[in-house]
Parts: structure tokens; C-alpha cells; sequence
């Protein structure tokens, strides 16, 4: 089986109780939260943990819906959740930033709106450096300006990838905290350019930040354009599974809720001014991971075992594609308490379920139907 490496995790150490952490000034009590990117993939399940934990929250989620921004996403938490509100609008826009930060009192940001795609920023880099980096420096300036007068209690937390660490060439070896920034894709020299901001915000205006560095997701409601949504769409077709070069590059894969988890921890209960890596100890190959997704989707379809398997094609490799990346969360696992709640093959059946329960989620995103739904609704899409 393609699971090339485990490590065991370390033994739990005592972790502070809540009453503890509050004496300490460590837990925090924000109150009005921005969620930049909320109707995006991870965001979606972010702002769903947010809105049905803390029913005393109010949750502004602020996405553009660009072509990842789907609401669908979030049509129970907007039926359901009284304490929740979108706000259509662009990071960029500076002006508007500050009208949300004056207007609502946000006390507490989530910023995870960015472009997200690899195979995007090495077709068009400059979209990028727009979102990425000036998007998140317009918001820094804006929380920057709002919590002038009183930094006390309020909290920028940052969400990033472990693919600002770079790519990993020697085995058993894994991204730290302290790991040096090595970007080699157009979206992580992006990535690293906006962490490099937010902590130079902390270091230089004592703007209270937080940043995050997690390895890839998978889950419910992930764009098929990212490996396992598109080739679980595609063995339901019958179309071929494009790999890239060999299928011999290793990924980090941690169900998505588990983010969400660990984010709803470290926003709570992090250090102001720290970095923690987030990840599950859990590295595939992609052709192994591969195998499995099509022998799961061949199970649940009702399909002969072997069914899919030559829908396998192998394609010209990514350009400047990354070998590697493995996390090592211990410093999350240790300091706070977060650990993965779900195994992998819980994770990537319950996956597979989705998408195949979900077949119109996924056919109105093919299909573009959502997207004209928004053009319609809010224009200018
Ligand atoms: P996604 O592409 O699914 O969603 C991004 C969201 O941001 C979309 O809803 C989009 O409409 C919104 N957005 C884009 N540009 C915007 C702008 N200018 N203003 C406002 N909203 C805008 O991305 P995702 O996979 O959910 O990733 C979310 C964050 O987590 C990103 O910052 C990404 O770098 C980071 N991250 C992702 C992974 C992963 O495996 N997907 C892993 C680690 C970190
Ligand atoms: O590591 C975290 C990162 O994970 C996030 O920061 C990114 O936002 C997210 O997109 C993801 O990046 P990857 O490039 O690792 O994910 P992607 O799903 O695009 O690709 C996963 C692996 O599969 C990678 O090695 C490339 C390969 N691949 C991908 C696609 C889309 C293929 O072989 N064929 C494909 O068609």
C-alpha cells in the first residue's frame, strides 16, 4: 500500500485547561469575525465550525467568488446560522476593507481568500502577486488602521501552505516551524511573500498575528480542478486520470475538517506572534493514492475491481513540480493539543462518498451553471 511514512506520534504532554489559558492572556475572546475566502473550499468549513460553535460570534465571510467561491457551499450555515453574514468584496480593495473593519468591529480575522491553484500561477503568476500579496497587504493595512488605538485582544490570524517550505529531497527528513522559505511555484513564492508581510505587520506596527502552514487538504467541496476531486469526477465518466511525470511525488494529505479543527484551536489558543505547521503525519505518492481513490470509486460505483484502472495516463509533468512536502506538526500537537481526528482511509472513503452523493454540486460547477447563478445575483462575476 502507498502509505511511505508514518511517524508516531509523540506522547501527549499536559495541555492547559481553558481556565488556565485564560489566566495565562492566552485564550482569546474576539468577538465580530472576518473569514476571508469563506465560500472557497476550506473556508466553507471554517466558517461552518465558526458559526455552529460560537452561536455568540458574529461571522463575516468576505469572498469575491471568483471562480472557487461557490455558496452552495455554505447554503446550510446561511439557512441555519442567524450569527452568520457574506459580504461579496475583494481583498484588493482597500477602501472597502476599511469600511468592513469600521462598519462591523471586527475584533478577529481568518484570511484565507487567495488564488490556490498551482497549475494557475504558472500560467498567470500576476494574479497571484495581486491576491496573494497585495490582497493580504490591503487587509493588514486595514485591521492595522482600525485596531490602532487598542491592538489588546484582537488577533490577525493568517492561514498558509507548507509549500512555502519548498520541496523535500532527502527522505524522513520534514518541514519545521524553523524550516527556511524556499518557494519554487509562482503561487508559493506568492504564499511566502504574504507571510513575509504579516509577520513583518507584527514585527513592525505590533499588529497581533498569527500564521499557520498546513499540508494539502482533501474533503467535501474542493474545486475539481485539485487531484482527488478531479479524478473521482473523472473514473465517475470515464475519463482519463491525467499523472503528472512519473506519479512518484509525495503529498501530505489532512481531511479538511481537520484544518478546520486546528485553525479554530490556534485562533483561539495559539501564541500571538507564532508560526505552528499543520499536518497528520500522513504522505502518499500520488500514483499510490491514485490506486486507491479508483479502487474505492470502483467499490462504491458498483464496478468490477480493476474497472478504472486504464483510465490511468500518464502526461507531461508540471512545470518546476515539487518532489516532496511532509509536515511536522508536533509543535501544534504538543503546545495545544490538536491532533487529526480521522484516519486516512475514514477520510478518502467518506470523500469519495461526497462527491459520488454529490454528483450536482460537482455538475454545476463543471458545467459553469454556478457561476452564471452569481453573475446574476450579485453582477460583475
Ligand atoms: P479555494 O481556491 O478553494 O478558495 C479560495 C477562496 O478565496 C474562494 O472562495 C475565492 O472566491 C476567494 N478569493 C479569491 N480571491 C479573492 C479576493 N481577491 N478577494 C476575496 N476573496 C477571494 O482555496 P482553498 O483550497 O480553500 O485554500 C484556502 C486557503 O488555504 C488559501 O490561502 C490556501 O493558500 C491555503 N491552503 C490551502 C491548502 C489546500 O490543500 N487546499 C493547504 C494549505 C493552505
Ligand atoms: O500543500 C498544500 C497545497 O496543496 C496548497 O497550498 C494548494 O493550495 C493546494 O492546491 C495543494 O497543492 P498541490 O499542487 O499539491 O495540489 P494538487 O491537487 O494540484 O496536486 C496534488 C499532486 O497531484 C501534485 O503532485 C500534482 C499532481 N497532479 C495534480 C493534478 C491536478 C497530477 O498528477 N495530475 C493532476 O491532474
Amino acid at each position: 500500500m502507498g502509505l511511505i511514512a508514518t511517524i508516531g506520534k509523540k506522547e501527549k504532554k499536559e495541555i492547559p485547561s481553558l481556565d488556565e489559558l485564560i489566566v495565562m492572556g492566552n485564550y482569546k475572546t474576539m468577538r465580530n469575525i472576518l473569514i476571508t475566502g469563506g465560500a472557497g473550499f476550506i473556508g466553507s468549513h471554517v466558517v461552518r465550525l465558526f458559526c455552529r460553535t460560537y452561536p455568540d460570534y458574529r461571522i463575516y465571510n468576505l469572498d469575491k467568488l471568483t471562480y472557487a467561491g461557490n455558496l452552495e457551499n455554505l447554503k446550510d450555515v446561511a439557512a441555519e446560522c442567524p450569527n452568520y453574514r457574506f459580504i461579496k468584496g475583494d481583498i484588493c480593495d482597500l477602501d472597502h476593507m476599511r469600511r468592513i473593519f469600521g462598519e462591523y468591529g471586527i475584533d478577529g480575522v481568518i484570511h484565507l481568500a487567495a488564488e490556490s491553484h498551482v497549475d494557475r500561477s504558472i500560467r498567470d503568476p500576476f494574479a497571484f502577486a495581486q491576491t496573494n500579496v497585495l490582497g493580504t497587504l490591503s487587509l493588514l493595512q486595514a485591521a492595522r488602521e482600525a485596531w490602532a488605538d487598542d491592538m489588546e485582544g484582537k488577533l490577525f490570524y493568517h492561514v498558509s501552505t507548507d509549500e512555502v517550505y519548498g520541496s523535500l529531497h532527502e527522505p524522513g527528513t520534514f518541514f519545521v516551524e524553523t524550516t527556511s522559505y524556499d518557494p519554487q511555484s509562482p503561487y508559493s513564492a506568492s504564499k511566502a511573500s504574504s507571510d513575509h508581510f504579516v509577520r513583518a505587520f507584527g514585527n513592525t506596527y505590533g499588529l497581533p498575528v498569527v500564521v499557520s502552514n498546513c499540508s494539502n487538504n482533501y474533503g467535501p467541496n474542493q474545486f475539481p480542478e485539485k487531484l482527488i476531486p478531479l479524478f473521482i469526477n473523472n473514473i465517475r465518466h470515464g475519463k482519463p486520470l491525467p499523472v503528472y511525470g512519473t506519479g512518484e511525488n509525495v503529498r501530505d494529505w489532512l481531511y479538511v475538517i481537520d484544518h478546520a479543527r486546528a485553525i479554530d484551536t490556534i485562533f483561539h489558543r495559539g501564541r500571538v506572534g507564532e508560526t505552528y505547521n499543520i499536518g497528520g503525519f500522513n504522505e502518499w505518492r500520488n500514483i499510490d493514492l491514485i490506486r486507491v481513490m479508483i479502487r474505492t470509486a470502483d467499490r462504491l460505483l458498483g464496478n468490477p475491481e480493476g474497472h478504472s484502472d486504464g483510465l490511468i495516463t500518464y502526461v507531461q509533468d508540471r512545470a518546476g513540480h515539487d518532489l516532496r512536502y511532509a509536515i511536522d506538526s508536533t509543535k501544534l500537537h504538543e503546545e495545544l493539543g490538536w491532533e487529526p481526528s480521522l484516519q486516512f482511509e475514514e477520510g478518502i472513503e467518506k470523500t469519495i462518498r461526497w462527491y459520488l452523493d454529490n454528483q450536482e454540486w460537482l455538475d454545476n460547477i463543471t458545467s459553469g451553471a454556478y457561476e452564471r447563478y452569481y453573475a446574476e445575483m450579485y453582477g460583475n462575476k
